[in-house]
């Protein structure tokens, strides 16, 4: 291994024990503090070179499958049923779903009465690899690579989700709000998920966002962290 990138490997091995100080079962202010700065500074290199240091900070990740519990937290079923229920009546014949990791929600999606053809979209490949195998045997799934930042697969979409992610994309949220709002079909329909009161930061790039209106706003206040669904309208 060359030495530049057995530093690389180093550094990447101390950032992802913010992780550890920072998950959605364990709430802790100084690691959400961390957590947050270190992807604010990966964000500084630019798109191309942000989405190459994510690909190695998610596929170390995803090393050992299911590191944030998905497939048995109550938590997480709970989030993902709001947000099943943020998306509205539907039918949506084309879905996006921005940062699917593994693909617990990807199959529940794809699952869904009003939900047709799902892209998939990660910049982890390791994480793709379990949520193509997690979702074999469902026709409507597709799965590509690559960082929402920069390389969000063209659309146009009537759905697109995008829970639990925008942490990781630092400064660039504007970018990713303007690059998902040109993939909505005109009526297409957005939903955003993030810990709540976080959420607000997070999720002003999008309502203040190419005329997009606020459809539906819910905060649960969960005993473990309260999480945000918030479902955003592409006027027809
Ligand atoms: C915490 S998981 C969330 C998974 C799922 N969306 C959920 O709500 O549980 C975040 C996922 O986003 C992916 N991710 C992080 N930055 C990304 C980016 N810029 N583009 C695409 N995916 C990204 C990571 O690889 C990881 O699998």
């Amino acid at each position: 291994m060359s030495r530049s990138r057995s530093h690389t490997n180093s550094l990447f091995h101390c950032l992802s024990g913010a992780y550890a100080l920072s998950s959605p079962g364990a709430p802790n202010r100084l690691g959400d503090v961390l957590h947050r700065l270190m992807y604010r500074v990966v964000a500084l290199g630019g798109g191309r070179i942000q989405a190459r240091l994510l690909r190695r900070m998610f596929d170390l990740h995803h090393r050992e499958p299911d590191r944030w519990s998905y497939e048995t937290s109550s938590y997480d079923r709970e989030r993902f049923t709001a947000v099943l229920r943020g998306i509205g009546p539907g039918p949506y014949e084309r879905v996006l779903e921005v940062g699917c990791s593994e693909g617990v929600f990807t199959r529940a999606l794809a699952s869904d009465d009003r939900v047709g053809a799902v892209t998939a979209a990660d910049v982890s490949l390791r994480a793709l690899e379990t949520a193509r195998r997690r979702c074999e045997g469902l026709s409507n799934v597709s799965f590509v690579s690559g960082s929402v930042v920069n390389e969000a697969p063209p659309g146009p979409f009537d759905l697109i989700i995008c829970s639990d992610m925008l942490y990781y994309v630092g400064g660039r949220r504007a970018a990713v709000a303007r690059e998902l709002v040109k993939r909505l079909a005109p009526g297409g329909i957005l939903v955003l998920e993030h810990v709540h009161p976080e959420s607000g930061r997070l999720h002003a790039s999008f309502i203040h966002s190419a005329g997009l209106e606020v459809l539906e706003r819910t905060v649960v206040r969960h005993s473990i962290r309260p999480f945000e669904v918030l479902a955003l309208r592409r006027p027809a």
